[in-house]
């Protein structure tokens, strides 16, 4: 036996008790006479203490040359310490060690496993099972498997059951590229890993399964970013006999029972906007309603004055930020410059301080009387002390520029609260977005998601105005999860091929299994993924789901730690039947 208990659990009720313990030494301290070492596991740290006096001789000795890190195992009595630590689980006691064995030796760490390290990323990322060892990580594991747990035991206590569905795939386009595996046993084919189960869980709905959940890895080829991962997880869900309304309870419900339960949060029902009045109120398909700031349009206050360059816009817009009014002219530049920055693109920026007592000053003075930047602070909904920021030109650019300008700002003035959560519905959004560099339409969701039937006709006519039965699921200005209702009509599928831009021949090739499987009795159907990695690291407090990630990868898609990818030798290359030019 190893242990007899772990190192989180020894209190004063174990006092004179006998125990053994197994861990790692967190630290040491060497008074001469008296050694402590901190032993540390999952469950905790306890304080052992090696006692010239008390301890023999050679168990004394080896104490001494005990390093960080080194693997103990220690037998002894748990005694009540001197001076007690009211912060540590184990902070009444201490064990006065009798045995002491050393498992196994440790080079020193190349960053101190500490809670505050002194190691970069990037070593870190190295030595990522060091990482682990530490409590931020640690907890962000047992954190990620206790979402996990939940959403097992709720989904399944819901007449869910997990279904596996394969891995080695022909592509599924999600919108991302695949990541290819190639075919030893089928010369020149190649297997693409999913981006996701979509096709599978939908044949899962022609298979009568009804009810489907998956915690399943996706992959996706795209560029990287804090909320991305080209590996991730998807609670991927699919149910039949459904309409949309059907989706947005059971799934709303799953979130409620999270929110309840791992964060004592009860938000009542979660607000719905469209993706019209998102793009509207907020620039941003998954805005963060946390906190206000909410788009005024200024068009019909703004325009046909003197001023030339709101004249020509398509859109005007501002957004209030509260007790902007007392930014010096240096900050204002600053805020000026920021959205001037090719990531935002900005040409330029009007601003209008509103003063105590009712006056307003504005960067547009030239061509708006005070009247007319009333009018500008009630449609804002500024109010005195505050500072409108306005941006103008075309419309969907300008919305996305505010919204970058939004989101900044409320980082700046700690609006964006970790502790507070704000879920929201986005539905409607439209089936088909323009692609500038292809030319064509591209399916906003997925190619399987159903138009809206009375919007089918403008499949025609005018294609972008189609919306889909498609909603996505908003937490914190992250989109957490998005799914649809599926077309699981043969005739209308085959339109949306069409209008995607699809032969009937590569269609065919594509998508047969699934054009064919709705000819034997497709159940109506929809469902809904999940971000898992995202929505555990929202959860947790945080926007960066590496962390809640035991072995991910870093921004170039690179797995620092196994050094992957990497090349292949010759003879894998031959049997695979690839050549290197
Ligand atoms: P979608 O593509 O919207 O839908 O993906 C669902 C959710 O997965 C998360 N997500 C990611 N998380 C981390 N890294 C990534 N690279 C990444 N890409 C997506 C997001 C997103 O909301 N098959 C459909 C679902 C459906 O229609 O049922 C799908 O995959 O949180």
């Amino acid at each position: 036996m190893y242990r007899s208990h772990n190192c989180g659990e020894l209190n004063a009720s174990h006092i004179n008790q006998e125990v053994t313990l197994a861990g790692w030494v967190q630290k040491t301290r060497n008074k001469g006479f008296l050694i402590w070492t901190d032993l540390r596991d999952r469950y905790g740290v306890t304080q052992l203490i090696f006692d010239e006096a008390r301890t023999q001789k050679d168990v004394f000795e080896l104490a001494e040359t005990l390093g960080r890190e080194f693997v103990i195992q220690v037998k002894g009595t748990v005694i009540e310490r001197e001076s007690k630590n009211p912060n540590m689980a184990t902070g009444d006691i201490e064990i006065l060690v009798k045995e002491l064995t050393i498992l196994n030796a440790a080079q020193v760490p190349p960053f101190t496993i500490e809670d505050e390290t002194d190691g970069g990323e990037d070593i870190r990322m190295k030595y990522r099972y060091l990482d682990i060892r530490r409590n931020p990580v640690k907890n962000s594991l047992l954190f990620r498997h206790k979402v996990a747990m939940e959403v097992r035991n709720y989904l399944s206590a819901q007449g869910f059951i997990e279904v596996e569905t394969p891995v080695l795939i022909k592509s599924t386009p999600e919108g991302a590229r695949d990541f290819i595996v190639p075919s030893r046993m089928n010369e020149g084919q190649f297997y693409a890993l999913p981006q996701s189960p979509q096709t599978f869980k939908q044949l899962l709905m022609v298979g009568g399964m009804d009810k489907y959940f998956q915690i399943v890895k996706c992959f996706r080829d795209e560029d990287l970013r804090a909320d991305r991962q080209p590996e991730f997880t998807q609670i991927d869900c699919e149910m039949a006999f459904v309409e949309q309304e059907d989706i947005m309870q059971a799934f709303e419900g799953l979130a409620s029972h999270l929110l309840k339960e791992l964060k004592g949060v009860e938000t009542g029902a979660f607000p719905r906007v469209t993706y019209d009045e998102a793009m509207r109120k907020y620039g941003n398909d998954k805005p963060d309603i946390r906190f206000g700031m909410e788009f005024g349009e200024l068009n019909e206050v703004a325009q046909h004055k003197d001023f030339g360059v709101f004249n020509s816009s398509e859109l005007v817009v501002g957004i209030a930020v509260p007790g902007g009014a007392a930014y010096t002219r240096k900050e204002i530049d600053a805020l000026i410059d920021w959205v001037k920055r090719p990531q935002v693109g900005a040409s330029g920026m009007v601003y209008v301080k509103c003063e105590e007592g009712g006056t307003y000053k504005s960067s547009v003075d030239k061509f708006y009387d005070q009247e007319d930047l009333k009018k500008w602070a009630e449609i804002t909904g500024a109010n005195a002390g505050d500072l409108i920021l306005v941006l103008s030109g075309d419309a969907f650019k300008t919305r996305t520029r505010l919204s970058a300008l939004r989101m900044e700002l409320a980082t700046r003035l700690d609006l964006r609260k970790p502790d507070e959560f704000a879920p929201l519905w986005v539905v409607d959004f439209p089936l088909l977005e323009w692609d500038e560099d292809s030319e064509r339409f591209h399916a906003m969701h997925h190619p399987f998601t159903s138009p809206k039937p009375e919007d089918i006709p403008l499949l025609e006519t005018n294609p972008g105005k189609v919306r889909a039965n498609a909603y996505d699921l908003v937490l914190n200005g992250n989109e957490i999860g998005g799914g649809s209702i599926r077309i699981h009509d043969k005739d209308v599928q085959a339109l949306m091929f069409k209008h995607l831009g699809f032969t009937d021949e590569e269609a065919k090739a594509q998508f047969g299994f699934l054009m064919d499987a709705f000819q034997y009795g497709a159940p109506p159907h929809g469902g809904l993924a999940f971000g898992f990695d995202r929505l555990v690291a929202i959860l947790g407090g945080q926007e960066t789901i590496r962390d809640f990630i035991a072995f991910p990868k870093n921004n170039s898609g690179r797995d620092v730690m196994i050094d992957a990818p990497s090349v292949i030798n010759n003879a894998q290359l031959e049997e695979l039947h690839i050549k290197l030019k």
